[in-house]
């Protein structure tokens, strides 16, 4: 009944009351301020079957164009009209997208929450206007689970893990431990963006590693000397790495980077002042942009820990079955893989970001 009503809605503009006519003016309004997009099959057949909103953070890095490239292909190849909102890094604009998707009536809500909380009232309202909601990318807190119908991304505490596994293969297999008898391996962490899953995420999992080897007998020990947000901007790493360069903070070992973009621009800082990347300072990063595996293979960056952004045909595919009134796994994660020092790089194809 209720998809019958939206399909009123949406195909009868002249059978629709005055307020609902109103709502959706606001609605579409909002979304052209905003930087939305629809993106329609040109199969005018196909273009009946049903409407995703789809809320992206921005265009902080390649892997987020990537990401956002995935979503609008993979639903241009389905056939499904998607309303595109870019949210400029902002909470509250995603929050305006999401009422503005209610007030559509899209069939189905994805959205990649930029940070963890404060999700639960425009919820609520998805849930009371009779909407699923789809999680992409980051995973958020909310008190009540049924609020949303399940999440797909990668997994980001993996993600930490996998860099923190490679650092204690390199400094017990490939390194003199007769160095790091007397002090720790000392490393700098550039983090994501506050309060986002994934930078909790992956600080979470790559502590928990080295906990593990800290409390063994066996040397070599790691310790987190400095710990900053960087955003996931390369600008920003490039400022927090200068910044740290320039400060007392002496012998750093490791530089653990929470994406490529920050990466490159420390790598950046720290070619400027005469340190080799690589080499002065093992660096792990995760993302695996091809200018990340570029570095890899320069040398300049020692581990990447794949965070694969192609997540669009799982996205559509799931959005797709929600909107089918089928229900889906609470948790979809992503294949990702890993990129070391060690690897044989005549078999890593282009990345694609
Ligand atoms: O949420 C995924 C992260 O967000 C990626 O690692 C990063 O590049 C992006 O900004």
């Amino acid at each position: 009944m209720k998809s019958i009503l939206r399909s009123i809605f949406r195909n009868t503009v002249f059978r629709i009351s005055i307020l609902n006519f109103v709502i959706l003016c606001l609605a579409l309004q909002s979304m052209v301020l905003s930087g939305c997009q629809r993106s329609q099959s040109t199969d005018s057949s196909e273009t009946e079957s049903f409407i995703i909103g789809f809320s992206q953070i921005g265009a902080e890095s390649a892997w987020r164009l990537r990401n956002t490239q995935s979503v609008q292909d993979a639903a241009a190849e389905a056939g499904i009209q998607l309303i595109y909102f870019n949210a400029e890094q902002k909470q509250e604009n995603q929050i305006r997208a999401i009422r503005s998707f209610i007030a559509y009536q899209v069939d189905v809500i994805a959205f990649v929450p930029i940070v963890s909380d404060g999700w639960m009232h425009v919820l609520e309202e998805a849930q009371y206007a009779g909407i699923p909601v789809l999680i992409c990318d980051r995973e958020i807190n909310v008190s009540n689970e049924n609020l949303y119908a399940g999440f797909i991304g990668t997994n980001s505490e993996q993600e930490g893990r996998n860099a923190a596994g490679y650092l204690i293969q390199k400094f017990i297999e490939y390194n003199d431990q007769e160095t790091f008898f007397n002090r720790s391996i000392r490393i700098v962490e550039l983090s994501g963006t506050e309060g986002s899953s994934v930078a909790i995420n992956r600080a979470l999992g790559f502590r928990e590693v080295l906990a593990e080897q800290n409390a063994r007998a066996e040397y070599p020990k790691f310790e987190i000397i400095y710990s900053e947000s960087g955003d996931f901007l390369r600008s920003k790493g490039y400022e927090l790495m200068s910044l740290i360069l320039d400060s007392n903070i002496n012998d750093i070992d490791v530089v653990y980077s929470h994406n490529d973009s920050m990466t490159l621009g420390a790598i950046e800082a720290m070619k400027e002042r005469g340190i080799r990347p690589g080499t002065d300072i093992v660096i792990v990063s995760i993302d695996a942009e091809q200018a990340a595996i570029e570095a890899l293979r320069r040398g300049e960056i020692n581990f990447v820990v794949e965070c694969n952004p192609n997540q669009g045909p799982d996205i559509i595919r799931l959005a797709s079955m929600l909107a089918q009134g089928e229900s889906i796994p609470r948790i979809t994660y992503m294949h990702s893989r890993v990129f070391s020092e060690w690897d044989d790089f005549s078999y890593i194809l282009p990345r694609g970001y």
